[in-house]
C-alpha cells in the first residue's frame, strides 16, 4: 500500500457534510503535497478508501453517524493516518468518544478558515513526526553459532542508549537457539505466536501489547514459545509487522533466523541494512559467500548489506584480506572476540554492555551502530586482494 496518490502526492479524504470548506482545505493541503481533497458520501465509503489506500489525512463528522465503531477500527489499523473530526456541538461525550478512537483533532462546525487552518496544521505537525520512517536492521547469518544474536542484542542496547527510551525494537524472529528469551533472562508474558495467532489484524495497538519494555529500555518481541506459531507468520503478515515497528520505533532491530523461511525473508526485504555476521573460518566464510549470493540474487544493492567479522582476533588464521579477497567485497566492521564478557553476560541474562561495559567488543558494537545509522567511519579500509593469489581460496571457489 502506499502512501501517496499515482501523482505522487499525498491523500486526504473528507466526509460530505463533515462541514469545513473544501476550498481552505485544498489551500492549505495544495502547498504541503496534497492532491485535491477527495470527498466521499458516507463514513462507510471511507473506510473502503482507506482501506485500498493510505491516506495522510481524513476529516470524519462524528456523532450519531452510525458508522463509528468500523471507522474506529480502521483508523487504528491505518498506520500514519491522522483524523480530524468534526460536529456541530462541542458536546465533551462526543469530544470524548472521538479521542478515544484515535483522532487527534476536534472541529466545531461551520467552523471558519482561521479555525480550519489551525486545526489542519497542529494535524500535519504530528504527522511530519510519525512519517519519519524507522530504520530496520536485520542481523542475518546463514548458520547458527556466528553471532547473531549477540550482534543483534547488543546493537539494539547501543541504539537504545543513542536514542533514548523505548525508542528501539529487538525483535527475535529465530526459531532455534537459545533466543532473547534465554540470553536476557526475561519471560514475557505475549510474543511473536501472539502476533501469528491475530495475523489479520496486526496493528499498533496488537503490537504495544505483545511487546515487552526491557528494563535497559529496549522494546523486546520474543520469539514465540511454540515453534509452529512462528512459523504460521506467512510473509504479508511479518512484512506487516515491520511496517507498524518502523512507524512505533526509531529503530527495530532483527535478529533473524538462519533459514529462508517467510519471516526471514521478510526481514531481509523489510531491512534498511542487513548486517551479515560471519567469522574468519572457512566454513563461516563459505556459508557467507553462498549468503552472498542469494541476496544478490533476491536482487539487493550491494549497499544494502553490511559484513561484519565477530569473534575477531589477531591470531586467526584467515585474515581480513583473505576474507575480502573471497568475499569479493570490503568487511565493514570487525567485533572483537571477548569469550568471557559474551559468556559472562548470557549466563547472568544482561546485555554485554552492562555486564562488560569496558569490552572491546562493546566499542565494536558502538563502531557498528554508527555505521548503520550513517555517521562515523569503521575501520580503515583494507586493499582487496585477488582471489587467485590465496592460496586457501580454492575451498571457496565452488559457487
Ligand atoms: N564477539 C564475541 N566474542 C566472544 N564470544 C562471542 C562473540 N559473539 C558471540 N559469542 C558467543 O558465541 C556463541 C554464539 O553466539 P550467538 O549470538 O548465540 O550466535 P547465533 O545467534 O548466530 O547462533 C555464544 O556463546 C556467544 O556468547
Ligand atoms: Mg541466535
Amino acid at each position: 500500500m502506499t502512501s501517496l496518490t499515482a501523482t505522487g502526492k499525498r491523500l486526504a479524504l473528507m466526509v460530505q457534510g463533515a462541514g469545513v470548506s473544501e476550498n481552505v482545505l485544498n489551500e492549505m493541503l495544495g502547498q504541503r503535497g496534497f492532491a485535491p481533497v477527495v470527498m466521499v458520501s458516507t463514513v462507510t465509503e471511507l473506510v473502503t478508501r482507506m482501506r485500498a489506500l493510505q491516506a495522510t489525512l481524513v476529516i470524519v463528522p462524528i456523532g450519531g453517524i452510525g458508522s463509528e465503531a468500523l471507522f474506529e477500527q480502521e483508523l487504528r489499523k491505518s498506520v500514519g493516518t491522522i483524523a480530524i473530526g468534526t460536529a456541530t456541538t462541542k458536546d465533551a461525550d462526543i469530544v470524548l468518544a472521538a479521542m478515544r478512537s484515535g483522532i487527534l483533532e476536534f472541529l466545531v462546525t461551520p467552523a471558519d478558515g482561521a479555525d480550519v487552518r489551525a486545526a489542519v496544521s497542529r494535524v500535519l505537525a504530528l504527522c511530519a513526526v510519525s512519517s519519519e520512517r524507522g530504520q530496520i536492521y536485520t542481523i542475518y547469518a546463514a548458520k547458527g553459532g556466528l553471532g547473531t544474536s549477540t550482534v543483534a542484542a547488543s546493537l539494539s542496547w547501543e541504539l537504545a542508549r543513542r536514542n533514548g527510551h523505548q525508542g528501539v525494537c529487538l525483535i527475535d524472529l529465530t526459531t532455534t537457539g537459545a533466543g532473547v528469551r534465554v540470553m536476557l533472562d526475561i519471560n514475557p508474558m505475549y510474543d511473536l505466536g501472539n502476533i501469528a495467532a491475530r495475523a489479520e489484524r496486526i496493528d499498533r495497538e496488537l503490537v504495544r501489547s505483545v511487546i515487552a519494555p526491557h528494563p535497559d529500555g529496549i522494546a523486546v518481541l520474543a520469539a514465540a514459545e511454540e515453534v509452529d506459531a512462528a512459523e504460521t507468520l506467512s510473509m504479508d503478515s511479518a512484512s506487516r509487522l515491520f511496517d507498524v515497528l518502523r512507524q512505533e520505533y526509531a529503530y527495530t532491530v532483527i535478529d533473524s533466523d538462519h533459514h529462508f523461511a517467510d519471516p526471514t525473508l521478510s526481514a531481509l526485504d523489510a531491512a534498511d541494512k542487513i548486517v551479515l555476521v560471519t567469522q574468519l573460518d572457512v566454513s563461516a566464510l563459505r556459508s557467507t559467500q553462498r549468503s552472498l549470493g542469494v541476496l544478490g540474487r533476491l536482487g539487493y544493492s550491494a549497499d544494502k548489506t553490511v559484513i561484519v567479522v565477530n569473534r575477531h582476533t589477531d591470531r586467526d588464521r584467515i585474515s581480513v584480506v583473505d576474507a575480502e579477497a573471497v568475499l569479493r567485497r570490503p568487511i565493514d566492521c570487525r567485533l572483537p572476540n571477548d569469550y568471557l564478557a559474551c559468556s559472562d553476560a548470557t549466563t547472568n541474562g544482561q546485555f554485554v554492555q552492562r555486564f562488560a561495559p569496558t569490552s572491546p567488543l562493546v566499542t565494536g558494537i558502538s563502531a557498528l551502530a554508527s555505521l548503520l545509522s550513517g555517521s562515523a567511519a569503521l575501520d580503515a579500509p583494507t586493499p582487496v586482494v585477488p582471489a587467485e593469489k590465496r592460496g586457501f581460496a580454492r575451498m571457496f571457489a565452488r559457487k
